[in-house]
């Protein structure tokens, strides 16, 4: 494939007129600094491009910013003899659609360093149905589980269970044979929920309560929680003895009101859960295990929207008002 000379892209940044969310066709020539040119198949819709996408967000560390976290795709220009020509590959982390261009653009320029090349079992499309919100689902169970998790340990909750790292850690969990409690806002999604492995829902209110007492009944063997804020206090409150909870999120918020009690009475932990700077060796075996025993087995069943980037703007403020269901995927070509 000869090298083109432009890419159609979705970019954030400062004009004359104020911040502005375009759609424009970036000369090859400035998609940043990297070994690898990748044709993007699909890139994915996370929170943290909804907040880069705006200026309050104060994410986007470059301007203009051509968004997007997650990008799967087809090298089609390589000087590293690892990554060939053809070969698919999955980037993401590294700063990637924050201080770096993304993948809401029809061809990325990346440094090799930061890619992992396609597991077998998994393509573009299934990879972005997981992408960095499934990356941290699955850092939270392996983090879980070397703390002590097993199936059999009793229920783990998941909080912000329609969202994207909610929504594949319910996949996840429920496929190694846990019991998963599903914490949403959305009742309507109760049924989804269950269909993707969720025994049980519980209403986002009784999860997000404050309360003045330090401890409440033990009931959690776990938790997956994206939420933070009261919905992390609440978690503390009700682990088992000895148990964890792996937090990725702040949805709900970044300040945490809570008292010492459950780490000095109970002995729970919290588990800090980051996706960004996971090192690449590391990376690459969470994708393997990604690929083969947490792979929610609904991935290939389940149909996903996939938008163009004409109509990310919409998806990006409906992702930052909590209002978005599972994935969606965006394809730059479309
Ligand atoms: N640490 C990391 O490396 C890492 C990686 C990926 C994501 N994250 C963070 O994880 C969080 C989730 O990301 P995502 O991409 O899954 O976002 P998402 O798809 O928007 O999911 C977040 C979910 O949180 C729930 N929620 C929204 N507003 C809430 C509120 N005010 N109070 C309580 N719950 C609320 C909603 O689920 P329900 O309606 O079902 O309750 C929503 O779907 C974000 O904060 C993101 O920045 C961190």
């Amino acid at each position: 494939m000869n090298t083109p000379n432009t890419s159609r892209a979705f970019t954030v940044g400062k004009t004359e007129s104020g911040w502005a969310r375009k759609v424009v066709d970036m000369p090859i020539d400035q998609l940043g600094e990297g070994d690898v040119l990748v044709q993007v198949e699909y890139s994915g819709i996370n929170f943290k491009d909804g907040l880069a996408s705006t200026e309050s967000g104060r994410i986007a560390r470059i301007d203009p910013l051509i968004g997007g976290v997650d990008l799967a795709g087809k090298v089609i220009e390589s000087s590293n003899s690892n990554f060939k020509v053809g070969s698919s590959v999955i980037g993401h982390g590294y700063d990637i659609g924050v201080a770096h261009h993304g993948g809401f653009s029809q061809y990325a320029r990346l440094q090799s360093s930061w890619l992992v090349p396609m597991p077998a079992g998994l393509d573009s499309r299934t990879a972005m149905m997981i992408g960095t919100a499934g990356y941290t689902a699955a850092l939270s169970i392996d983090a879980l589980e070397k703390a002590g998790l097993k199936p059999g340990s009793g229920p783990v909750l998941v909080t912000g269970a329609t969202g994207g790292v909610g929504s594949v850690a319910v996949g996840m969990l429920a496929l190694r044979g846990y019991e998963v409690v599903a914490s949403t806002g959305k009742p309507e999604n109760a049924e989804w929920l269950k269909k993707i492995g969720a025994s049980e829902i519980i209403d986002r209110a009784e999860t997000s309560a404050e309360s003045p007492k330090p401890l409440e009944r033990e009931r959690w063997a776990g938790a997956v929680d994206c939420v933070g804020g009261a919905t992390l206090a609440y978690i503390f409150r009700t682990l088992k003895y000895g148990c964890s909870v792996a937090a990725s999120g702040l949805t709900g918020g970044t300040g945490i009101s809570t008292t010492v009690m459950p780490f000095i009475l109970r002995g729970v932990n919290l588990l800090g859960i980051d996706s960004v700077q996971t090192p690449i060796e590391p990376r690459k075996a969470m994708w393997q295990r990604i690929a083969t025993d947490l792979k929610p087995t609904w991935l290939e069943t389940q149909s996903v929207e996939i938008i163009g980037l004409g109509d990310l703007s919409e998806q990006l403020d409906k992702i930052l008002a909590g209002k978005m269901r599972g994935r969606v995927l965006v394809n730059p070509h479309l």
